[in-house]
């Protein structure tokens, strides 16, 4: 496990951000609808760390893919979720993902990895997994924004700001679609596929604040996440600095 170098001082070093406070974000919500813009733009903004846990499950599912494993033979994948070494660069600028030393950010948002993510995502073992090692990243960041479908109800339920990021199906096919070369028809049937496959690992904090980004811009989701954290922490917005 690892956590990169800490932020740039350019980042961390403004008097209006939470960065030392120790502040955990944590983002849900299902897939397309923002959630790793948003975290990342709101992160920098915080100058905060960023982390992706859904890379995480990606990375074990890449190696578990190369190694040629049937992702649906549930004994196995859990066997050897430990196996690999997953490590998570946290700056939200340029975050990144390593397996055993080898850079696979890129390669684990293959529609190969996105088709068989969610079977191993749904493993008991690989889950307690993934699961400690993003508690242990979250509490060395020393203030961080986590995004994922649990980190308001598992990962990290004493969260003090927890946004539930949604959009409606359409609206979050046709981003994903605007992204590859697929249609939105065959991009939205991927997608409530993954969303029946991801429902049980998936789930809205009862303290969470719910933002519909159907109609929202990305600065204006996050400035809305923004708002809420220096909100929490009783750093002023700069915009109402002056006020
Ligand atoms: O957000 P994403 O598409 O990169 O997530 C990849 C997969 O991992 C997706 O099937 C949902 C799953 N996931 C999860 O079960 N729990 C998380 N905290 C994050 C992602």
């Amino acid at each position: 496990m690892n956590v990169s170098a800490p932020l740039d001082s350019d980042t961390g070093e403004e008097s209006d951000t939470v960065s030392d406070s120790g502040l955990i974000v944590a983002v849900d919500g299902p897939s397309g609808a923002g959630k790793s813009s948003a975290s990342r733009g709101a992160a920098t903004e915080l100058g905060l760390r960023y982390l992706d846990t859904g890379s995480m499950y990606r990375a074990l599912t890449w190696w578990l893919l190369d190694r040629g494993v049937d992702v649906g033979d549930a004994g196995t994948v859990g066997a050897l979720a430990a196996e690999p070494r997953i490590e998570v660069g946290t700056d939200p600028r340029a975050p990144w993902v390593r397996v055993n030393g080898t850079d696979i950010t890129s390669v684990i948002r293959t529609r190969e990895v996105t088709g068989a993510v969610s079977a191993v995502a749904a493993v008991p073992r690989v889950r307690a997994h993934l699961i400690a090692q993003q508690r242990d990243i979250i509490a060395k960041a020393g203030g961080v924004v986590a995004e994922g479908r649990d980190i308001g109800t598992v990962v990290a339920p004493d969260a003090p700001v927890k946004v539930y990021l949604t959009a409606a199906g359409a609206e979050r096919a046709s981003r994903r679609a605007a992204e590859t070369s697929r249609s939105p028809a065959a991009t939205r049937m991927d997608q409530d596929r993954r969303d029946r496959l991801d429902s049980g690992q998936s789930g809205k904090a009862d303290d969470a604040v719910e933002i519909d980004s159907t109609h929202l811009s990305l600065d204006q989701v996050v400035d809305t996440i923004v708002r809420l954290a220096r909100e929490y922490s009783g750093v002023p917005h700069p915009r109402h600095q002056s006020q």
